[in-house]
């Protein structure tokens, strides 16, 4: 064949050569540019994007992630009863005081995590000098004290509380569940603690904050704690789903039940601890056997990016109600479902791995269409 036949065919496979090189280098610089903008950017028009962070986090390769994803953190121990007020009257601000500092001069905001719990509080705080356990009196006195002083010296830069944390039962034939707060004081120390909190800052929004907030008998069991304090206008402006959620729950339709239900009370949502666990859900612990695989095959990882592309999707169509995404921990290097609630087994919850590279679930959850 001559040169002059050749030349249209050689011009043709060069202009493929061409298109091809083009359409790959846009899609590594959408890539590339939405990786830079991260979370927080594809998530602007909707919601904050958050996340869970310690002392240790707030330097290094992680901090540069939580600057280019996040534009929300929450303490993921530092402002709890037992780390603020370990003794009466004695407080430990320095973990909790460095968190704010970071996202203040970064230009993050910050939800508060928490304010009265049955996990991570001080023994000293429901026992009297002689050892027994002291009055209603004291105990609301206490509890007052404390919230009085945590959101007194964070007001205005902590935007949200959860107040109250995980105060009704796993049995859903009891209401609320049987702890300390509980036995001594019934169930008025949960509207106290938000009015205490509103007291101190009547800006900051309150959150009940509570895991399988979308099972539907513990859905209804939290709905009628909510409608009770709305009634009695309590201070409480929303409901926080925890959300340590797993490949097998929630399903789309009690996800939407349960948005459904609680904003029917005119209540917010926040999505406050997410990850979504390879495993079904456990409470009690125990050690891994060794018969137990803890492998992250490409059958659970297709299993993860389906459910978390579902789960972004309903939380952008109820942007209306939902003001802000947190995730509980940064990325599969450190996440708490690696020890709990089987020691020894890893876990692999988050949108980034442990070298903090962003996972096929990543790209599902910030590649999506407007809506
Ligand atoms: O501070 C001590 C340290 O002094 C000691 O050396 C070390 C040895 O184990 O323990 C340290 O305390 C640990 C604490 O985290 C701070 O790192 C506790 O053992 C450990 O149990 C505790 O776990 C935290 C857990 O809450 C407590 O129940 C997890 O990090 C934290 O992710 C988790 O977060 C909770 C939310 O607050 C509420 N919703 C559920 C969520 C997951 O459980």
């Amino acid at each position: 064949m001559s040169r002059a036949t050749n030349f249209p065919k050689l011009s043709r496979s060069l202009s493929i050569c061409f298109l091809l090189l083009i359409t790959i280098n846009a899609q590594a610089q959408r890539a590339k540019s939405s990786h830079q903008q991260g979370l927080k950017d594809a998530y602007k028009k909707y919601f904050p994007i958050g996340v869970a962070v310690a002392l240790r986090n707030l330097h290094g390769d992680e901090a540069q992630l939580i600057k280019t994803q996040f534009n929300s953190i929450t303490a993921e121990n530092a402002m709890k009863m037992a780390a603020i007020q370990p003794k009466e009257g004695v407080f430990y601000w320095k973990d909790a005081d460095s968190i704010i500092s970071f996202a203040v001069k970064n230009g993050i905001k910050v939800r508060g995590h928490n304010l009265c719990w049955h996990e991570q509080t001080p023994d000293w705080i429901f026992k009297g000098a002689d050892g027994k356990a002291v009055t209603k009196t004291v105990l609301l006195q206490r509890l007052k004290t404390h919230i009085t002083r945590v959101v007194n010296r964070y007001k205005g830069k902590i935007y949200a509380w959860d107040v109250v944390n995980e105060a009704i039962d796993d049995n859903p034939n009891h209401f609320l569940r049987d702890s300390k707060w509980y036995q001594i004081c019934g169930e008025d120390f949960i509207a106290k603690a938000f009015e205490y909190a509103h007291a101190a800052d009547p800006v900051a929004k309150l959150y009940y904050n509570d895991y399988n907030t979308e099972r539907p008998e513990k859905r209804e069991q939290i709905y009628r704690l909510l409608k009770s304090l709305k009634d009695k206008g309590v201070p409480v402006d929303g409901v926080g789903f925890q959300a340590h959620w797993s490949l097998q729950e929630p399903d789309e339709s009690a996800l939407r039940s349960a948005i459904e239900r609680y904003s029917s009370l005119g209540l917010k949502i926040q999505i406050t601890e997410l990850d979504l666990s390879i495993y079904p859900w456990e409470i009690s612990k125990r050690m891994k056997r060794p018969d137990e695989s803890d492998v992250f095959t490409a059958e659970l990882e297709n299993r993860q990016v389906a459910k978390y592309a579902m789960v972004f999707k309903v939380f952008r169509e109820y942007k209306n109600v939902i003001t802000n995404v947190t995730f509980w921990n940064i990325s599969d290097r450190y996440s708490w479902l690696n020890e709990f609630p089987v020691m020894g087994r890893k876990n692999y919850p988050l949108l980034f791995d442990r070298n903090l590279q962003p996972k096929k679930a990543y790209w599902e959850v910030i590649n999506f269409k407007n809506q």
